[in-house]
Order: structure tokens, then C-alpha cells, then sequence
């Protein structure tokens, strides 16, 4: 459903709904600047495919879940496919909120998308 936060913003349709399934992403060009999109547990997300530590392709990383540990050797999984991690120096952040994980204020910029009938729908300013 549309935002009404978005009715002063550029409107790209980037892909069908049905080419996006849960757990995919893909990979759009909008004035010159790449965007990841992408659909985590039916919800979309999308993010400038440049790392804020040296601008590897960050979209291009891979999906993983949490690791987390209470001490010692046991680990555990969470958030599964909300993480991504950008393949030049292993970086990871938070798909839905672009935030790095390790706590810095460090981001990735971040996108309004959202599903309107059979199309994912991405909202940008003037200014990509
Ligand atoms: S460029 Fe992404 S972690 Fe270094």
C-alpha cells in the first residue's frame, strides 16, 4: 500500500512482487545509482549498493542471520536473512534499518519501498 509520505517523491516501479520472493533481492539502476531491494520475511527493504567503509558493492553481499553467544562456545542464529555482508571486508548491517552492526553511527543510505498490487514500488527524492 502506498505511503502517504511518499505523494511528493519519485515513484519507480523496480520489479513484479512475484520476482522478488522472500529471502531475494535484486539489483536496480535509478539515475545512475544502484539500489539493492530487498524482501525479508514478505517485507521489502532497499539500500544503496555502496558500503559506507570504502564502497565495496554492498547489495551484492551475502544474506545471513545473526550470530549471537552468551560467552563461552555456544552460538546461536537470529534474525535469519536480515543481515547482509558486504563482500569487500566483511562488514554487516542491518537490511531493514541500513545501520551497521557493530554500533557505530555508520549507514547505508535507505530507500521507502513498499508492495502496490503486483509491483514493488520504490520512493525516492529528487536527490538519489
Ligand atoms: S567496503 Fe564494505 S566492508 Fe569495506
Amino acid at each position: 500500500m502506498a505511503d502517504d509520505s511518499n505523494s511528493n517523491k519519485h515513484r519507480h516501479v523496480v520489479a513484479k512482487v512475484d520476482e522478488l520472493p522472500p529471502g531475494e533481492r535484486k539489483i536496480v539502476k535509478i539515475s545512475g545509482r544502484e539500489i539493492g531491494v530487498f524482501n525479508v520475511h514478505g517485507e521489502f527493504y532497499a539500500l544503496r549498493n555502496v558500503c559506507p567503509h570504502k564502497g565495496g558493492p554492498l547489495c551484492k553481499g551475502r544474506i545471513r542471520p545473526l550470530i549471537v553467544s552468551a560467552g563461552g562456545t555456544d552460538v546461536a542464529y537470529e534474525r535469519e536473512d536480515e543481515i547482509l555482508k558486504c563482500p569487500w571486508h566483511q562488514w554487516e548491517y542491518d537490511i531493514k534499518t541500513g545501520e551497521a552492526l557493530f554500533g557505530s553511527n555508520l549507514r547505508v543510505r535507505t530507500y521507502s519501498v513498499c508492495q502496490e498490487d503486483d509491483d514493488v514500488v520504490l520512493y525516492t527524492d529528487r536527490r538519489v
